[in-house]
């Protein structure tokens, strides 16, 4: 990531409901930023809205890549085959048909589906389907890759799966932002952490010192293990 990715006093209001209410907050490049809230607080608004998919009724998100991806919270696979929906995907991002046969074969390598490749998608168990998903959006080479609770349906020994995967992305040196409502999740993966609650930013930090030494009550309770609603 070249430069940090900045919401300026934003707000995103539908209707009568307001999405996201004078968020202020700056993404910065290195470990994962993870974003936590309750169901409902603004999470993928806000990775929406820093993916340059929505627009602000108010303020404004500066530092918004060209290289950019997101992999939203409920994939959608075409019916086709493991292989054809990342030469899609490919195509997609303008990789030329030159070279997509070893790119998707790396990409496939990557995620630990080269076995998998003929299957049709949709057959696919939980933890396979977002394997091929991160897959998907890694076929844009992103220098920032938005991830929306991408674990959130897996069991135990496929989120660690994906998680080492997050890893090995990160080692490649792609920014992730991450939304989960996992507590444990967000303290294995965090550099940076972003609470959210009703559209307000609440309070965000280094992950140390955010774990350790909460600001705010809300977080406290949050981390406490407390509903806040
Ligand atoms: N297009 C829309 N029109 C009206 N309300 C919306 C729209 N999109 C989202 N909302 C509302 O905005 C709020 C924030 O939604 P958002 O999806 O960003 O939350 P979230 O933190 O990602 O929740 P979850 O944990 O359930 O994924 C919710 O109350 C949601 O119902
Ligand atoms: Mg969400």
């Amino acid at each position: 990531m070249e430069e940090a990715i900045a919401f300026h006093d934003v707000s995103i209001v539908v209707g009568n409901v307001t999405l996201l209410d004078r968020l202020s907050l700056t993404l910065h490049g290195g470990a994962p930023t993870v974003v936590i809230g309750p169901n409902g607080s603004g999470k993928t608004t806000l990775l929406r809205a820093a993916m340059g998919l929505i627009t602000p009724d108010i303020g404004r998100v500066s530092g918004v890549p060209s290289r950019r991806a997101i992999m939203f919270q409920h994939p959608v696979m075409l019916r086709r085959s493991v292989a054809a929906n990342l030469d899609y995907a490919l195509a997609a991002a303008g990789v030329a048909r030159s070279g997509r046969e070893s790119r998707l074969g790396e990409l496939l390598g990557l995620v630990g589906l080269d076995d998998l490749a003929g299957r049709p998608a949709r057959r696919l168990s939980g933890g396979e389907r977002q394997r091929l998903a991160l897959a998907r959006a890694l076929a844009r080479d992103p220098g920032v890759l938005f991830l929306d609770e991408p674990t959130a349906s897996l069991d135990p020994a496929a989120t660690k799966g994906f998680e080492d995967l997050i890893g090995t992305i990160v080692a490649r040196q792609i920014k992730v932002v991450m939304a989960t409502h996992d507590l444990g999740e967000a303290r294995r993966l965090a550099g940076d952490v972003v609470l959210l609650h009703r559209g307000r930013l609440i309070e965000s930090g280094r992950a140390p010192q955010f774990f350790e030494a909460p600001r705010t009550d809300e977080a406290r309770r949050f981390l406490a293990g407390e509903l806040l609603l």
